[in-house]
């Protein structure tokens, strides 16, 4: 019999994609990275043109993002199934992963997303903002999005997470922001996707979301095979950012 040993051994970890949202950048995602050390390997990413990631000379599609996310995972050495959770564009893009890569996905986790395609009135916006974007800068859709991200009490009560949000918008360059409108606009309706998803899938949404209401969300995890919907009161589109503790719970449940 040999003598008792100790030891630490953190064991397996299971790898977590992060993929934000429009105009934002993986800072977004600083509590969870830190929060989800213990329980998994969580790995956020600049898409390109956002924070330190350049933009694609010739611009991105949604598919074009996922193969980014994948391009990432490869690098990094993570040839097992990966949890992969977005963020708003970040689910459009989890979409695309799930469609073009699902032997990479090991979990789904969808946040403030919606699985449609953008109406005939979304992309006229989508060409609208762009075109501001490239004549005034980011700045014009940090104006765009600053007064809806967050619910009407994170306004009123977190000043400091609302200049955080802000700082975080202008890390993204005008061709990034350009480029992703481009992407959003013509990117496919994932409803038809919804039943082919056969793992693990997580939605999460704030109930206070004032770009996507939660009947978003409803549709998704009534759609998706055994989706555990997760609704979290005075949270709007950034649930993360706005309640990370209940978020994060719900994550590491998950
Ligand atoms: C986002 O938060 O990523 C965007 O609001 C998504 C969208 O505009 O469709």
């Amino acid at each position: 019999m040999s003598d008792p040993i100790a030891f630490d051994d953190p064991g397996y970890r299971r790898p977590i994609l992060f993929i934000h949202g429009f105009p934002l950048t993986r800072a977004m995602w600083a509590g969870q990275v830190a929060g989800l050390q213990g329980v998994a390997r969580p790995i956020a990413l600049d898409l390109p043109g956002h924070g330190s990631s350049p933009a694609r000379a010739d611009g991105h599609t949604i598919d074009d993002l996922a193969d980014a996310c994948v391009h990432l995972l490869d690098q990094r050495g993570v040839t097992e199934p990966a949890v992969i959770c977005g963020l708003s564009m970040g689910g459009y893009v989890a979409f695309a992963l799930w469609r073009r890569h699902p032997q990479r996905v090991a979990g789904l986790v969808l946040c403030a997303t919606r699985a449609g395609a953008d109406t005939a009135a979304g992309r006229a916006g989508r060409d609208t903002l762009a075109a501001a974007v490239a004549e005034r800068g980011i700045e014009a859709a940090v104006e765009a999005m600053r007064p809806k991200l967050l619910a009407p009490a994170t306004y009123q009560e977190r000043p400091e997470l609302v200049a955080r949000v802000e700082q975080i918008m202008r890390a993204t360059s005008s061709a990034g922001a350009i480029a992703d409108l481009a992407a959003m606009r013509d990117r496919p309706d994932s409803t038809p996707t919804l039943a082919t998803i056969t793992c693990p899938t997580l939605v999460i949404h704030g109930r206070d979301d004032q770009v996507m209401p939660v009947a978003e969300a409803e549709t998704i995890a009534a759609g998706v095979p055994h989706a555990r919907l997760v609704v979290l009161d005075r949270a709007g589109h950034l649930p993360n950012l706005e309640q990370p503790e209940r978020f994060n719970a719900a994550l590491s449940l998950f």
